[in-house]
């Protein structure tokens, strides 16, 4: 009889070790290695039988895809749920995973599909609680607080097709399939194996929950995510109200579609227009602030970029970033000192992204540098003017991808200006949006053409 031995397996990517380190060799995580039942037994090789390949072109056609009604949500799934499809729906605890998907649950039950909740992490109690709260309790989802894969699946399999079913969370699914506890890697990757099978040969889709720890104590949904058909993030700062779902793995659609969501009293409301909430509130006549035109994925959304830049009364002085990449900002600071003439050596920096939003693509240097810029002056740019541009360590300010799509964004609010590297490709029908286009070759001509053009604050 072949000796069972114990093998070590990383809970946050699931690399197999021979035996236990601190640091997984695999993803370099540390303290993630732990000791699962006995090893899986040795392949053995059989002789198979042949098998007919086939041509690229049948006779197929496209199942029609499950639309839920929520028009942010179906944006980012590529136009609804293929059925058989399996997603994986990722996100810290407590962003609103479990509020999207009743949403969607019921949205979809009410047009009349066949929708299973499987909450493994709350009470049905609680679910209905969060129901009635949402004004969902009428609708026809069938709902059950369970665990045992086994179990879910006969109970899926008994009446009529189920159109979705959501299972709430992967982690705290287990299977009689995989001798390892619950909550480990190894049973997580056999739940979810066992559901995908489920799903494509029922043809329900099936929408997985999976918590991503900063610090990954639970068993990473990561190992699930090259076995899934989709993969959405539900992203957002905890401290602020606006959601974002995003695709970054879609076999069945684009990956750079995001819908965007605002967390309210009555759950998640849509967010149709999200330049015009992101920009709501800003206060044009103070310096210190540009709007970016940004795209999110493959949306434009317009964006305020803050910036304070203040004499400091430290020995060194602070540079703090919110919603902004700190290298791209002390790279920033560096060329304007280098290029552009200021001195910022004495000053504390601080940047900030309005609305909890992060502005991680290069187009944003330009608009931070005119913040940095405004704010070190005290001249006010102007309330119409967008900004979209990367900044080279030359000082050369650098074309940017889709200006196009950001001109148009822009003249839709209203705005009037556009700054952009002198660079930039423009056709006639980007020139089509109406916007006075302020070409800029380098940070030197940024700084002065605000010094000139901005009308100063008046400082009291
Ligand atoms: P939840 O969906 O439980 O998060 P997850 O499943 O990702 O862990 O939502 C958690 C938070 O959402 C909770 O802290 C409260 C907030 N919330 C609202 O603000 N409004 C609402 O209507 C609901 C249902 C939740
Ligand atoms: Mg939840």
């Amino acid at each position: 009889m072949a000796k069972s031995r114990s093998f070590f397996v990383c809970q946050n990517c699931g690399a197999v070790a021979a035996r236990w380190q601190g640091r997984c060799e695999s993803c370099g995580d540390w303290n993630t290695i732990v000791e699962e039942g006995d090893s899986p037994a040795a392949a053995r090789v059989t002789r198979g039988r042949a098998f007919e390949l086939e041509g690229l072109t049948g006779d197929e056609r496209p199942a029609a895809r499950i639309v839920t009604g929520i028009g942010e949500f179906d944006r980012v799934t590529g136009g609804g749920f293929v059925p058989g499809s399996v997603l994986l729906l990722g996100g810290e605890p407590g962003i609103g995973k479990s509020t999207l998907l009743i949403q969607a649950c019921a949205a979809l039950a009410r047009r009349g599909a066949r929708v299973i909740y499987i909450s493994g992490e709350e009470a049905v109690a609680q679910v209905r609680l969060r129901a009635a709260r949402l004004n969902l309790a009428d609708a026809p989802v069938e709902l059950a607080s369970a665990t045992q894969v086994e179990d879910i699946l006969a109970t899926c399999a008994t009446g009529k097709r189920a159109a979705l079913i959501v299972i709430d969370s992967i982690q705290t699914m287990h299977t009689e399939a995989a001798p390892s506890a619950p909550g480990t890697v190894t049973q997580v990757r056999a739940s979810a194996q066992a559901l995908l099978r489920y799903a494509k040969t029922c043809g329900s889709t099936i929408i997985l929950v999976g918590h991503v720890t900063k610090d990954g104590q639970v068993a990473g949904p990561r190992v699930v995510e090259h076995m899934v058909d989709a993969v959405l993030s539900f992203e957002g700062d905890a401290a602020h109200h606006f959601r974002m779902l995003r695709a970054s793995k879609n076999r069945f659609g684009a990956t750079g579609e995001i819908g965007v969501f605002e967390m309210t009293g009555l759950g998640l409301a849509e967010v149709a227009n999200p330049s015009a909430i992101f920009l709501a509130g800003r206060d044009a006549s103070a310096p210190g602030a540009a709007v970016l035109a940004g795209l999110e994925g493959q949306r434009p959304i317009l964006i305020e970029i803050q910036a304070l830049v203040a004499p400091t009364s430290l020995g060194t002085p602070r540079r703090a970033v919110v919603g902004f990449d700190q290298n791209r900002l002390s790279m920033i600071l560096a060329v304007l000192e280098a290029h552009g003439g200021l001195k910022l050596g004495m000053h504390d920096v601080y940047l900030n992204v309005a609305g909890g939003l992060r502005a991680d693509e290069p187009a944003g240097d330009l608009a931070a540098a005119a913040a940095l810029v405004s704010s070190l002056t005290g001249a006010v740019l102007p309330a119409d003017q967008a900004f979209f541009g990367e900044i080279g360590l030359s000082g050369a300010i650098r074309p940017v991808i889709h200006a196009g799509m950001r001109l148009r964004e822009a003249a839709k609010l209203g705005f009037r200006q556009a700054v952009l590297a002198q660079a930039q490709q423009i056709n006639d029908d980007d020139r089509r949006a109406g916007l006075t286009l302020r070409p800029c070759a380098d940070v030197a001509q940024l700084v002065a053409a605000i010094a000139q053009t901005a009308p100063r604050a008046r400082r009291e």
